[in-house]
């Protein structure tokens, strides 16, 4: 395992991944299901500290208002990584959609639920997205597919176009990093990062079949030492033909 670096100020910061590492893109459905529970307990762990960490979400909430401004009422909307449900379940059913969530850690859906009783929150992966199943008016993935190895974005962006009524939606933001799969530090506990340069960024979210409409680069100041100022990424993407 390397040591555990941490993403810089207004740098991009390029980590190797270390391939000798069993949970290193996880390519087995045992070892997948491994990391998800690792993932799943940093998170637990975390709980409420995300939103006393990261208290104005500017950024995020203006991502959410544009879209429900192309949104009809009543429109059926899916949050990948959910979180807390704080702020965007909550933006999202304030303004009359339906929203259904799908978030891996307990504790996250426990406060979501507490938060957001109006939800639909499920524990389930994103990489469980099955575009048979449903198909969804939006889809907004708030600094969730980083928590993916880079590969699994690639898929995971594929499941959420064909998850996308024709002409629907998606609110994707990420962190400006150049990493896959890396364990960072992050509010005292490991959590295994992706994240990509923004023309690269750019690339995968075209290659799946996601027209980008509207892109924002944020600059944020966590409230909390165990996390770093950052350089967020918002895009708004439109199902592609
Ligand atoms: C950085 S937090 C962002 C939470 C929320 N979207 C927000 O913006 O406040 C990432 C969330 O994604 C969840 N998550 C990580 N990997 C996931 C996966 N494979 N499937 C579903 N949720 C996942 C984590 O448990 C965590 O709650």
């Amino acid at each position: 395992m390397p040591s555990t670096p941490s993403v810089c100020q207004g740098e991009i910061t390029t980590v190797p991944s270390d391939r000798t590492d069993p949970h290193y893109l996880a390519p087995d459905p045992v070892a997948w299901a491994e990391r998800r529970e690792e993932q799943a307990k940093a998170f637990d762990a975390i709980g409420e500290r995300y939103d006393e960490a990261f208290p104005n979400k500017e950024g995020q909430e203006d991502c959410v208002r544009r879209l429900l401004d192309s949104l009809p009422q009543g429109a059926h909307v899916l949050d990948l990584g959910s979180g807390t449900g704080l702020p965007t379940a909550r933006q999202l059913i304030n303004a009359g959609a339906r929203v259904t969530g799908f978030e891996i850690s307990e504790r996250m859906l426990e406060l979501a639920r507490a938060n957001v009783p109006e939800a639909d929150f499920r524990q389930a992966d994103i990489m469980d997205l099955d575009p048979v199943e449903t198909s969804y008016d939006a889809i907004v993935a708030f600094f969730s597919l980083l928590c993916l190895p880079k590969d699994r974005v690639a898929v995971a962006l594929g499941r959420v176009r064909a998850s996308l009524a024709p002409g629907g939606l998606l609110c994707l933001s990420m962190v400006e990093t150049d990493l896959d799969d890396v364990p960072l530090s992050f509010l005292g506990t490991k959590i295994r990062v992706s994240g990509y340069r923004r023309d690269e960024l750019r690339e995968v979210v075209t290659n799946a079949g996601l027209v980008i409409e509207d892109e924002r680069v944020v600059r944020f100041e966590p409230k909390d030492e165990g996390a770093r100022p950052e350089v967020q990424l918002f895009l708004t993407c439109r199902r592609g033909a």
